[in-house]
Parts: structure tokens; sequence; C-alpha cells
């Protein structure tokens, strides 16, 4: 696994405006007046600001996706946004499954592998989140719920084309909690297991990425664990410099 290139991901859901893209501006002359960064960078802001950040971003390495994809390709779903207009906006990557989405909009296991399927199709690489509530975990089923997440989510087409797992611990988002250190190695290590028992070879290649308050201040121990492959950063990430010191702890 030491030949992945590490991925950086940020996940603005919810936040920013288009006067955020100066922010994407000053990350970009981080980027490019320091150090080549090691990692990869993807920002998915808001679908609004898709086109904008895209073209800005192309012009310093930074990579876009969105944050959501409607299982089907066109058709009468309004408010809905699909894989190709994403890809049409200048995204590379599409976040799917996010446990936002489950929880907030009900989607299920089939409903994200349908979503997954539609990215690949549109050409994008799917960042297919999966992860344990609090409850879970206490009672002791967090491998068993992951195992069943990605049973369920990634589909079969993830052994032909690149798709990203990211495992964020529900109640590690937003609330500056995270698992300990081997916490974190003892799921990447189970996901890797599942991923190669599935996918063979190819799935030692897949990138699994953490999620769930990456700061500034963890991301290097984080990113230092074997298996991890990269982060996917929410709060962390709307801020040029935070998300900048991250980039920069791979
Ligand atoms: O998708 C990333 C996210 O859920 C993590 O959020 O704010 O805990 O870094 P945050």
């Amino acid at each position: 696994t030491t030949t992945i290139t590490p991925l950086i991901a940020g996940n603005w859901k919810m936040n920013g405006a288009m006067a955020s893209l100066s922010e994407l501006q000053a990350l970009a002359v981080l980027l490019t007046t320091g150090e080549a960064p090691r990692a990869m960078v993807v920002v998915c802001p808001p679908a609004t600001m898709l086109a904008a950040a895209s073209a800005q971003g192309a012009l310093s390495g930074i990579l876009t996706g969105g944050q959501d994809c409607h299982w089907e390709a066109h058709g009468a779903h309004t408010g809905d946004i699909s894989a190709g207009m994403l890809a049409d906006a200048g995204a590379q990557y599409v976040i799917v499954g996010h446990s936002e989405r489950r929880a907030d909009h009900h989607e299920t296991d089939d409903m994200v592998r349908a979503k997954v399927e539609a990215a690949i199709g549109a050409g994008l690489k799917p960042i297919i989140c999966v992860g344990e509530t609090e409850d879970e975990r206490d009672s002791g089923k967090a491998e068993n719920v992951v195992a069943a997440q990605l049973a369920g989510s990634v589909p079969e087409a993830g052994g032909q084309h690149e798709i990203i797992i990211a495992y964020e611990p529900v109640w590690a988002i937003g609330t500056g909690r995270t698992p300990t250190y081997d916490e974190i190695a003892t799921m990447h290590n189970g996901i890797r297991h599942i991923l190669t028992n599935r996918f063979g070879e190819r799935g030692a290649t897949i990138r699994i990425l953490y999620g769930g308050s990456v700061k500034p201040i963890n991301a290097r121990e984080i990113l230092d664990i074997n298996d991890v492959n990269g982060a996917l950063v929410g709060g962390a990430s709307l801020l040029a410099n935070d998300f900048y010191t991250i980039i920069s702890a791979v």
C-alpha cells in the first residue's frame, strides 16, 4: 500500500458561498508557492460553486468533486443533480453515501450502490462513505456494520474502475472526537481485507480515507496509520491554512 498516492479531500458540505472561493484561491497560492504537495488534493464545494471552483482549481492542481449525485442519468427529478452534470461542471470525483445523506435523505446501501454505478458511468471517481454510529461502536458492532455497508454500497464495477472508500465514524463527524489510532488501524485493516478478498490485487490499490474531526493537530498521526491513504475533511477544509496544514501532513 506504500505505492498509493494519498488523497486529501475537503467536503465543504452546505457551507460557503461564491465568496468562499477566495479560500480556494488562498489554498492555490499555498500549494503553488510551498513545497509540492505529496497528496492529491480534492475540494468538494456545493454544486452551485462547482464550475467556478473547477476552473479556478485547474490552475493549481486542485481537483473537484460533487457531494452527491442521483442514480439516474437524467429525467424528472426536480432538485437533483446527475453524475454527468457534475462531470460537465468539471468534477472528477463525487462523494456518495455520506452519513448525512444516509440520515437526512434516508439513503440505503442499495441507493448508494446505484449512485456509485451512475458515478462510474459518468466517468467520475466515487468516494464511498461508510461508518458506524456511536451505539453501534459501543455495542461492539462497528466492524460488522461497516462490512455490511461495504457489501451493499460497493458495486462489482468497483473491481474495474477507480473507487475510493471513506471510513467516517458518524460520532466523530463534526464533534472533535476521533477513534483511537488502534481503532482506526483495525478498521482500515479490516476494510483492506474486505477489498482484497472481493477484488483481489486490485483491492490493494483502492484508497481508504479516514474522515471525522481530522484537524491540523491530529492529521499527521492519523495519516501515518497503515492503510490510511488520505483523509476526508469537513470543517477544517473550509479554511485554506488549516486545509493546507493537513495536506502538508502527508
Ligand atoms: O465528509 C467529511 C466529514 O463528514 C467530516 O467532517 O467536520 O468532522 O471533519 P469534520
